[in-house]
Parts: C-alpha cells; sequence; structure tokens
C-alpha cells in the first residue's frame, strides 16, 4: 500500500472481515455476497513510536487490584435487568441487535422513561425517526419526566458535544447505522462508519461513566454493516428475538461484561409498548389443546429459568417414495436421530411417515432435556394416543433408547408442579436426592420403553 495514496479495502458487512479484494464468500462468517468497497482512512503508522520515559505505565499484581462497588441502577423492568446481569452498569456500552421492526426502539424508550422517573437523566438521540414520530411512541407507552430529553441527531461530533454538556447517565443512540462521524469518508451504514462511530462512542462512554446503549438492526440484504460488526468492541450484547408475527420478544445476552449470558428475559408487544411476561411457561401453553396426540408438554431450561413448553408432532402417511420430515423450533437431525432410536429400539416402523415436530409459541429449544418430550410426542402422533395433559417430561435419551439424567432436575420438577402438573416422567439418574413436591407424582424411568409404558 503506497503511502499517501487513497486506497480502499472490501470489507464485509456482516461480520467486518477485511480483505484487499473481492470476494464472493466471506472467509470468516460464511455469508455470500456481502463485501463492498471502502476507503480506507486510518493506515497503519510505520515506524516505532515511543513513550517518554516517565510516562511508561506501571503494571499491578491483581491482589492490590481494588474493585469497587459496581452501583448498578435498575431499567424498570426485571426481565431486561437480569438479562443485563442485574441492572445497568454505568459507562458500559451496551449493544441491542435485532431485525427491523422488533421491537428496539420501543424497548429503549421504555427503558427511557423508567430510569428517568428513577431520577436519572437521560438523553434518546435518534437517527431514525422526527421528535414527532417519537412522540407518538411514546404517547403509547405513558407519561414521560422531563428528565428524559430527546434529540434527532446523526453527526456523532455534535453529538459528543451535547453528550459533554448535557451530561446525562444514559444515552441511546438509534441506530448506530445512521450515526456518521465526519472523520471518514464513507456512508453511514457502512463497516468502516459503524466502526468509527462505536469507537467514538465508547470512548465518550468509558471517559465519561455515562451507560450508552446502541441500537443496530440486522439486515438480511447487507446494504448496511450489521451488529456482529461491533460485538467485540462493546460490552454487553444483546439481541431481541421473536417472530414479528407472534407478540412474545425474547432478549438474550450473547455476550456480557458484566454477567451470565445464560439469562433471557420475555416480553410480550402489547397496544402500550412492551409487557413483561413474568411467568413465561403460562404463556406458553396458553391455548394448549386437550385430548389431541402428539403433543407433549416439555420442561427446558433457559439459562436459569425452567420454561415448560408443549412440543407437537405430526406423522401421517407419506406419499411419496422419501419421507418428509420438518423440524420448527428444535434441530432437525436430532429429531431424525430420536426417530431412528424409535424404530430401532421400540420396533415402531415409521419409515414410510412423514414427521413434522414443532415447538408451539415459536421458542426455540437445541437442550438434550427436551429429547424425551419430543420421543414421546412422536410416539403419541404415530400410535393416536393422547398424553394425559397433567404429565410433564423432561430426560435426554441415548443412542440405545436409554434416558440418561440432565442438570437442573430439582428446578425443573418445582417449575412443573408450581404449574399445576400432576405426573413428571423423570430420568431414574435424577430421581435419588430430589425433593418430590408434595402434589405431583414424581415418575422415574430408565429407558424409552418405560417412558411408553407409563403412559399405555
Ligand atoms: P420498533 O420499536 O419501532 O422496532 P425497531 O426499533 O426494532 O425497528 O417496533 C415497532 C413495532 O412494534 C411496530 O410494528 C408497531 C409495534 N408496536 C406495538 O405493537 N405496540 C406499541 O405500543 C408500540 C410502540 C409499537
Ligand atoms: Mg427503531
Amino acid at each position: 500500500m503506497a503511502k499517501g495514496r487513497p486506497s480502499t479495502a472490501f470489507f464485509c458487512n456482516e461480520c467486518g472481515y477485511e480483505s484487499s479484494k473481492w470476494m464472493g464468500q466471506c472467509p470468516a462468517c460464511k455469508a455470500w455476497n456481502t463485501f463492498v468497497e471502502e476507503p480506507v482512512t486510518k493506515t497503519a503508522q510505520s515506524g516505532r513510536s515511543s513513550v517518554r520515559r516517565d510516562a511508561i505505565p506501571e503494571p499491578v499484581s491483581v491482589s492490590a487490584v481494588s474493585t469497587g462497588t459496581i452501583l448498578r441502577f435498575s431499567a424498570g423492568m426485571s426481565e431486561l435487568d437480569r438479562v443485563l446481569g442485574g441492572g445497568i452498569v454505568p459507562g458500559s456500552l451496551v449493544l441491542v441487535g435485532g431485525d427491523p421492526g422488533i421491537g428496539k426502539s420501543t424497548l429503549l424508550l421504555q427503558v427511557c422513561r423508567n430510569i428517568s422517573r428513577d431520577g436519572h437523566k437521560v438523553l434518546y438521540i435518534s437517527g431514525e425517526e422526527s421528535l414527532a414520530q417519537i412522540k407518538m411512541r411514546a404517547m403509547r407507552i405513558g407519561d414521560f419526566d422531563d428528565k428524559a430529553q430527546l434529540l434527532c441527531e446523526t453527526d456523532l461530533t455534535a453529538i459528543g458535544e451535547v453528550i459533554r454538556k448535557q451530561r446525562p447517565e444514559a444515552v441511546v443512540i438509534d441506530s448506530i447505522q445512521t450515526m456518521y462521524s465526519q472523520d471518514v469518508t464513507s456512508a453511514p451504514g457502512s463497516v468502516s462508519q459503524v466502526r468509527e462511530a462505536t469507537n467514538t462512542l465508547m470512548m465518550i462512554a468509558k471517559r465519561e461513566g455515562i451507560t450508552i446503549f446502541i441500537v443496530g438492526h440486522v439486515t438480511k440484504e447487507g446494504t448496511v454493516a450489521g451488529p456482529r460488526v461491533l460485538e467485540h468492541m462493546v460490552d454487553t450484547v444483546i439481541y431481541f428475538e421473536g417472530d414479528r408475527y407472534n407478540s412474545y420478544r425474547i432478549v438474550r445476552a450473547v455476550k456480557n461484561r458484566f454477567g451470565s449470558t445464560n439469562e433471557i428475559g420475555v416480553f410480550e408487544m402489547a397496544g402500550e409498548g412492551l409487557r413483561e411476561v413474568l411467568n413465561p411457561s403460562e404463556y406458553m401453553l396458553s391455548g394448549r389443546p386437550k385430548d389431541s396426540s402428539g403433543s407433549c408438554v416439555v420442561c427446558a431450561m433457559e439459562g436459569t429459568r425452567p420454561m415448560l413448553v408443549e412440543v407437537q408432532a405430526l406423522l401421517c402417511r407419506s406419499n411419496f417414495g422419501i419421507p418428509r420430515r420438518q423440524a420448527t423450533g428444535t434441530d432437525l437431525n436430532r429429531v431424525n436421530l430420536l426417530m431412528a432410536v424409535l424404530e430401532k429400539r421400540m420396533g415402531l416402523k415409521m419409515g414410510e411417515c412423514d414427521a413434522y415436530v414443532n415447538v408451539a409459541g415459536g421458542m426455540k429449544m437445541n437442550e438434550p432435556a427436551t429429547d424425551l418430550g419430543i420421543a414421546l410426542a412422536v410416539v403419541s402422533s404415530f400410535q393416536n394416543a393422547a398424553i394425559p395433559e397433567d404429565v410433564v417430561a423432561f430426560g435426554e435419551i441415548g443412542l440405545s433408547g436409554e434416558v440418561r439424567s440432565v442438570t437442573n432436575a430439582q428446578s425443573r420438577v418445582a417449575e412443573a408442579a408450581k404449574l399445576g402438573f400432576k405426573r413428571i416422567i423423570i430420568p431414574a439418574g435424577n430421581a435419588a436426592g430430589l425433593d418430590a413436591p408434595a402434589s405431583a407424582k414424581i415418575i422415574p424411568i430408565e429407558n424409552l420403553a418405560d417412558a411408553i409404558r407409563v403412559l399405555s
């Protein structure tokens, strides 16, 4: 790269991978057709730079560092606080990613309302909507305190000045793809702009001790850089998931420097913004069919939270030579494997059947503990025999048809009993030392044959 000449490089819009030439597929994230050409403004400096002798930093030992106490403040929604690791950490940079229209702006405007009511000054900066549009959304959400301020701006230099002058405790940037820095020549939404903008915001967050929430759209078309480009730069990454056509939304932490990434928060999009779903099991099981074959309730763990979900299976005779197998919300390979185990170990001849397995409510579950529930739903549909509605089952199935123990059996059992289930089928290995609830019967089983016998 010759010095002084303006040069360009190719960047992957998905993950930010940099290359000197165009490529059809990104070698890093395997996405197709995501490379765009952008000017490179900052070249690495050649030659050795030196530090003044009296300014050489001094390392310290781990034991000498005191953490102080991190004073987190609440987002006013326990579901979100849990995902953030117990509240908002001052001075942290939080990326909120998700598909357009999923509810990111709504969630963050609600956070602004809640924390401003608790006496914190917040600034909501939008590069996408006009003040009137934000006001219309705000009116649906409720009354706002004067400590919540709005600003429509996309120039980062101006934003930096406003933040320094106003000194809010929290700032929302909606969205990072609309922000631009004058130092970078490429268009807003490009990989270099998004990176530079995040860098600037990180500097502000750390220096001033302000929490900054950054909204990042996940885009399918690849016209703007996606949030994955900045995942490594921020402290916390949370993704908003859910079906646009389904009202419930799940907030999941995929990276958290201040807490666990196991936690999820469940929300429901209502007429007046997002509502917390404090009892997701009840929500997921609502509308469950009665006395219908091919339905089994399982208890999956989402982080440290047990969640009851209905697994449905439908088996019918295949009209073509090769049976169709489909899985929604769970892994198709796992379903195929479980059906092979049922066929070989239980002698159920399902080879001529199309099979459809669906996790009701649009949840995604890939936990081995749901194996038993999937297998029982498949058998129930195959034999056209309904599983009683007061039954919950969980356990991992091995290739010999044995049911193996799973983690967190106690909290799964407690959740099932809490929701009024009377019979809980669990792996025998989990039965020892289990605190059985008074209202439900625990049925320990060794293998699939036991489970099917118990239900027949
Ligand atoms: P929005 O927060 O604008 O999504 P994003 O910022 O992620 O693009 O969400 C908009 C959707 O939510 C829109 O389809 C309307 C719906 N909505 C409600 O159903 N109820 C409400 O109270 C609000 C504010 C929005
Ligand atoms: Mg928005």
